[in-house]
């Protein structure tokens, strides 16, 4: 089978696209999938470019790519009990580094029967294969970490971007009062998302601007994380990163609550998110599409273009 391998860290130059594959086989508590669609995420540029090695060193070559949406080929042992058979349209996480896969990026995946589950009905593959990473991350983030609910202010960063987006959306649906930071080209984007109020990052400072805020939602890390202190309501307010480690020193100078997040995508939550999508009319943006053939392309487009919405590969 055809796959995007890598057989060293580095840059676009290290993906290689390989054609006689060995087909994965399916053992117990697997699914093997025939990839239809399969999204792009900006940690699949970190791991390609060696950022997780001290952590979790790959074994080469890797299959790369997480997120997935396909039909299910083949069910390991025991696998029926989760509600899942042959044939069915599925979306969840197939990474070789963090969900016990095979990897995305391929004409076949092996799953974790815990980290897939049935795609929103009202989504095609391509717009459910950019869902799994960025859906998951928006829910844990404003469901989970920050308790978001209806009237409290919420500020998303980088509200164009995967993650942004999607959070966007949910925090609307939540009843919150959103603004989010983005760059002026993006202005209508996250205003038909939902978006009350934008804050041009590159021409304006948002921490000027926003005061009071009950949660921040932060994709972009470094020193915006910093300066998203000073927006928070004094004695409640809680950040939650996707990149940066809790900091205490301004926890205490602004009496507020800080989380890093790290995603986990699982089947409990996969299954409440496209309930969510289907009953929501929720958008998954694609930004572009590319074969599976244009793979490095297609993580250079991510590192370089910076999509609105999502990149995808289709196969
Ligand atoms: N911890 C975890 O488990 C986990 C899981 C998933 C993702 N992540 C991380 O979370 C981050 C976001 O992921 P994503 O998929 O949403 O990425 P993405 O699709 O590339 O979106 C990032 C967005 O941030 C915007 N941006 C860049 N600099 C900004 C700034 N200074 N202020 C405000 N917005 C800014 C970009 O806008 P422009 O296009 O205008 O530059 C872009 O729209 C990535 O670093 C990713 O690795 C972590």
């Amino acid at each position: 089978m055809k796959s995007v391998q890598i057989n060293r860290y580095g840059g676009s130059e290290a993906v290689g696209i390989n054609k006689d594959v060995p087909e994965p086989t399916v053992s117990a508590g697997k699914v093997l999938v025939n990839v239809k669609a399969a999204g792009v995420n900006p940690a699949d540029l970190k791991i390609r470019e060696g950022y997780f090695q001290q952590m979790i060193p790959l074994q080469f070559p890797s299959t790369m790519g997480a997120d997935i949406s396909g039909i299910i080929k083949e069910l390991g042992e025991g696998v029926s009990n989760s509600g899942l058979k042959r044939g069915d349209e599925v979306y969840g996480a197939a990474s070789a580094v963090f969900s016990g896969g095979s990897g995305a990026f391929a004409e076949l995946a092996l799953v974790n029967e815990d980290t897939i589950a049935h795609k929103p009905k009202t989504l095609n593959h391509i717009e459910a294969a950019g869902l799994p990473t960025v859906g998951v991350s928006a829910w844990q983030g404003l469901i989970e970490n920050i308790g978001l609910s209806k009237d409290k202010k919420i500020l998303i960063h980088g509200g164009a971007g995967g993650i942004g987006s999607i959070a966007i959306q949910l925090a609307k649906h939540l009843g919150a009062y959103i603004a989010t930071t983005a760059s002026t080209i993006d202005e209508q984007f996250v205003q038909e998302l939902g978006a009350n109020q934008m804050i041009d990052y590159k021409t304006e400072n948002f921490e000027d601007i926003l005061h009071d805020y009950d949660g921040v939602f932060d994709t972009v890390g470094g020193d915006t994380y910093k300066r998203s202190f000073k927006v928070l309501k004094k004695g409640s307010g809680i950040i939650t990163s996707m990149l940066e480690q809790p900091n205490s020193e301004l926890m205490n100078r602004y009496g507020v609550k800080a989380l890093v997040q790290f995603t986990q995508a699982n089947r409990q939550l996969l299954t409440k998110l496209a309930e969510w999508v289907d009953q929501n009319n929720i958008k998954v943006n694609i930004d572009k599409t590319f074969s599976i053939d244009e793979a490095a392309d297609a993580l250079d487009y991510q590192r370089d273009i910076h999509p609105r919405g999502k990149v995808v590969i289709t196969v």
